[in-house]
């Protein structure tokens, strides 16, 4: 048997540090704690990173999400084609904007959006598409983009997992109207929890602003300021800037351990008809999020490694099975098994080449169970 590890092998980790420290400490010193030069340059730095003109930074990847659809115009009744297999907020933002969420299933091969069931998806109420690049692996844009055009439907792309990957050289959320990210803690960059919509489009950013600030075109006194339209309080703070700043700092290190982890499963994992490692494709500019695979006994697996000292993640539930979008399995074959079976390996940045291996000679040792 493989002995236990001392340390617990988790599937993240956030990672922070000195520089953290003492940016915040700076925002401190400057006595301005709130949606401010911090953010401004924050939302510059990534906007650099994307190639993209704009970034506005809100209080969460949901957020980001509903104004984003707010700011295409969903009106009430207006339907929104998300993946069955999403975490939830990417229909609950569909929701709060005032639209609809359709659900379509997944392909079983890479857990993204089906162009097919998108296509049979779509009725004359259909506005728009939301999809979502799950660990980091680029939804079939290609193929989505297409549809999107023939049915003048807007795309925005839910990239919570995927700063940093990129398709044909362009970054994931830069190829539909918007594309959104999120901070909270289990992402490459974590601020505590935020949220970031990008754009190439002037007006639509204009939008954006609008919505996360009351209506406020230009950053307010809070007194006797000009609100030109509705608009919510998902400003994002200096101090959760601060710490998004620091973390850009090392991105390239952070992403380069990204793909370092999945060519370590890659070696180490075992060959077996039971396990699927799912492929990125590293050399086409994606990084992984985290790193998945399909198991036969998905919790079998799971919890034998759970009592080894392992954690690993389950996928989430398909939406179909969640309370507020019940629906039966019949139209969601792919994303039901998918959701038996998907597991994250433990992803964390501060995993090295030997823990990795230390984890695959547990899967090992379950396999010959
Ligand atoms: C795919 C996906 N969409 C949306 C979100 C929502 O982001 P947040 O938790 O920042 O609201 C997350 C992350 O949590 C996510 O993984």
């Amino acid at each position: 048997m493989t002995t236990l590890p001392e340390k617990h092998l988790h599937w993240w980790t956030p990672v922070m540090g000195t520089r953290e420290k003492e940016m915040l400490c700076e925002v401190i010193d400057r006595q301005f704690p709130n949606d401010g030069e911090y953010t401004d340059r924050f939302e510059s730095q990534i906007a650099q990173l994307c190639d993209v003109p704009y970034a506005v930074a809100v209080t969460s990847g949901t957020a980001a999400i509903t104004i984003a659809l707010m700011a295409c115009g969903i009106h009430p009744g207006d339907e929104v084609i998300v993946p069955d297999i999403t975490f939830i907020a990417t229909a609950n933002a569909v929701q709060w904007a005032g639209g609809v969420p359709v659900l379509a299933d997944v392909r079983q091969s890479d857990f993204m959006l089906d162009p097919e069931a998108v296509e049979r998806a779509i009725t004359p109420r259909t506005k728009a598409i939301v999809p979502v690049h799950v660990s980091g692996r680029s939804a079939p844009l290609d193929d989505l983009l297409v549809i999107a055009k023939k049915h003048n439907l807007f795309v925005v792309e839910d990239t919570a997992e995927g700063l940093g990957s990129r398709l044909k050289g362009r970054q994931l959320g830069s190829f539909g109207i918007a594309g959104t990210f999120s901070f909270s803690p289990a992402k490459t960059i974590t601020t505590g929890q935020g949220g970031m919509v990008i754009t190439q489009d002037e007006e639509f950013a204009k939008k954006l602003r609008l919505l996360k600030d009351q209506g406020r075109p230009v950053r307010g006194t809070g007194g006797a300021d000009e609100h030109i339209a509705l608009g919510f309080n998902f400003k994002y703070t200096n101090l959760q800037a601060a710490m998004g700043l620091a973390q850009l700092e090392d991105f390239e290190q952070r992403i380069e351990h990204q793909r370092q982890l999945f060519y370590w499963y890659q070696k180490h994992l075992p060959e077996s008809p039971r396990l699927h490692l799912l492929h990125f494709d590293i050399e086409g500019g994606i990084v992984p999020q985290w790193v998945d695979v399909w198991v036969d006994d998905r919790d079998g697996l799971h919890d034998y490694l759970v009592e080894r000292g392992i954690q690993p993640r389950k996928f989430w539930y398909p939406l179909h099975t969640q309370a507020p979008y019940s629906q039966p399995d019949n139209s969601f074959p792919a994303a039901t098994k998918v959701g038996h079976g998907a597991m994250w390996l433990p992803s964390a940045l501060t995993l090295t080449e030997d823990d990795i291996r230390h984890i695959c000679r547990v899967v090992e040792d379950w396999l010959n169970g």
